[in-house]
């Protein structure tokens, strides 16, 4: 092997910024990239992050706190936080944490990567954040990226789950647009991610049987498949179709209330909510991926997280791209 393919195969350098339960990098990893540092300031997830891979250098703290060192480094990775914009939040625009998108074209500009993939909510694209979206794509122009960006559907892309998010992709060297869907056709279902751990309690991670009232539970058990329960605005998954999106936030008490906590949707068969792991399944995280902290810990990092199989459609479309720049570039130079 020549000096130049061995380069040539050497992992991508990522730096990930609010990196949460990793579900971006995983993706990144498996089309063969490396996250050389990741950026996170909920302790829990920075826990999930070291106990899961240790050989990554978390900075745990204010992303406004971190200023990179590393040099070298092809791609910048994020998902700055989205509660301000979501439709799930009350979506006030001046939310302080809108403006986080601002220190990662801070650190985009300091170290100049090769490419960066950005994630966010679609309910970015409303008018009503259109200021946040003119700057995100003024600071895209000023640094010099070529970029794509659209609302994608995980589904359309191997995730059993609907949901969908702002993509953006950015190049300093050419235009590769974004990933074309491979499953829009026939979308992986419910029973695919989830059936064959259905109360096997002990044999997966982050797999408690969750409690609920009896009266709930009872009420519970006569939902039809997609239909809503009206106290808690939650819907029966469909065993046969692929699952409305998993949110990180709590949900919602009979009379409207917000509630904290973990509360997905409610299990297809079963009259209890998804355990911590089966929303994993959903969000096409590996078994092995173990969630730290407590329940409720657990479940945002979940909710929050980018499927790791759309990042890996991503992350494969931006690095074969890179990959035919540079055998360009040698070809040309030999
Ligand atoms: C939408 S989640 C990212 C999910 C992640 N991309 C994934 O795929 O798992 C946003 C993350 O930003 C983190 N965060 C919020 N504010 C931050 C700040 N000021 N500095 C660093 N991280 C922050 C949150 O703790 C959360 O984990």
């Amino acid at each position: 092997m020549t000096e130049e393919l061995a380069a040539a195969n050497e992992p991508l350098r990522i730096i990930s910024l609010f990196t949460g339960a990793g579900g971006l990098d995983l993706g990144f990893e498996a089309a063969g990239c490396h996250t050389i540092a990741a950026v996170d300031n909920d302790p829990e997830s920075c826990r999930t992050l070291r106990h899961n891979r240790p050989d990554w250098n978390v900075f745990e703290g204010d992303v406004r706190e971190y200023s990179p060192v590393l040099r070298d480094v092809d791609l910048v990775i994020g998902g700055p936080p989205c509660q301000g914009f979501s439709s799930a939040g009350k979506g006030d625009p001046n939310d302080p944490r809108n403006f986080l998108w601002k220190e990662y074209f801070r650190i985009v500009k300091a170290v100049r990567p090769r490419g960066l993939v950005l994630e966010n909510v679609s309910a970015l694209t409303h008018r009503k954040n259109g200021d946040h979206l003119t700057g995100i794509i003024s600071a895209l122009e000023e640094a010099g990226y070529h970029f794509a960006m659209d609302v994608l559907n995980a589904a359309d892309y191997g995730v059993p789950q609907n949901r969908r998010r702002l993509i953006v992709i950015g190049l300093r060297d050419g235009n590769p647009g974004l990933p074309v869907p491979t499953t829009a056709d026939r979308p992986r279902t419910v029973r695919e991610a989830i059936e064959d751990i259905d109360n096997k309690f002990d044999e997966s991670w982050n797999h408690v049987p969750p409690k609920h009232a009896e009266h709930v539970a009872e009420r519970w058990a006569k939902l039809k498949a997609g239909e809503v329960d009206p106290n808690y605005r939650r819907a029966r998954l469909d065993y046969d179709k692929p699952s409305v999106t998993i949110r990180a936030g709590g949900g919602y008490g009979p009379r409207g209330d917000h509630l904290a906590g973990f509360h997905p949707p409610i299990h297809p068969t079963r009259p209890r909510q998804l355990t911590v792991r089966e929303a994993a399944r959903i969000q096409s995280f590996p078994d092995d991926w173990i969630l730290k902290g407590s329940k409720t810990a657990q479940g945002r990092q979940i909710g929050n997280a980018v499927p790791v199989l759309l990042a890996e459609a991503i992350a494969k479309h931006v690095v074969d791209f890179l990959r035919s720049r540079d055998a360009d570039a040698s070809v040309r130079s030999a």
